[in-house]
């Protein structure tokens, strides 16, 4: 599929059948997220992929967002391993690890996997679940899988302001 018609038909799945993603497609879908530009080149992201029902019921003490998705990857970075940018006061983090899940969430939908982009849930629970050491942050949370029949995009999905709304040339 074509870049621009994959980040035009992407859309968050809140309703999913349950089938786990086939290791094909999640093997190029990580692959995507392994390719991801990080400030200088620290590549500070974990993904760890939970497929398993002792997996996945950490992820659900955690978030109502779930949706039945089948699998769902915990995108985090090491916070040990971060570019502190001049002054001081931000680092690379979380922006990498964003960078890498958007690559992911984009990956997913070119092959024909469904996603969601989850950051309501509790970290420090999912954390200590997970059995994550301490220098590890969850950035956010990606469901995987396959929409449950008769699912079809929310109205946000359409709404999207106007590039004169959000752009100026200066
Ligand atoms: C940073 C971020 C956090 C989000 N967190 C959640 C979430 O916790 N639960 C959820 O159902 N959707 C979540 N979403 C999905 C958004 O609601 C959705 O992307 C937005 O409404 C636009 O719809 P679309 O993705 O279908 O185009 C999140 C999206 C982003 C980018």
């Amino acid at each position: 599929m074509e870049f621009f018609e994959t980040v035009k038909n992407r859309y968050s799945c809140k309703k999913f059948n349950g089938k786990s993603v086939e290791k094909d497609k999640l093997e190029m879908i990580l692959e995507a997220g392994r390719l991801a530009p990080t400030a200088k080149n620290l590549q500070e992201q974990h993904i760890y992929v939970a497929q398993s029902e002792e997996a996945l019921s950490k992820i659900d003490a955690s978030t109502p967002c779930r949706y039945n998705a089948g699998t769902v990857l915990v995108v985090a970075y090491d916070r040990d391993n971060v570019y502190t940018y001049p002054g001081g006061k931000q680092s690379s983090g979380a922006e990498d690890a964003a960078i890498v899940a958007t690559h992911i969430m984009l990956a997913a939908h070119s092959v024909g996997v469904d996603s969601c982009w989850l950051n309501c849930f509790y970290a420090d629970k999912l954390k200590a679940d997970l059995g994550l050491k301490e220098n590890e942050e969850i950035l956010m949370l990606l469901d995987l899988g396959y929409a449950a029949e008769g699912f079809s995009p929310l109205e946000n999905h359409f709404k999207r302001k106007p590039l004169s709304e959000t752009v100026s040339y200066i």
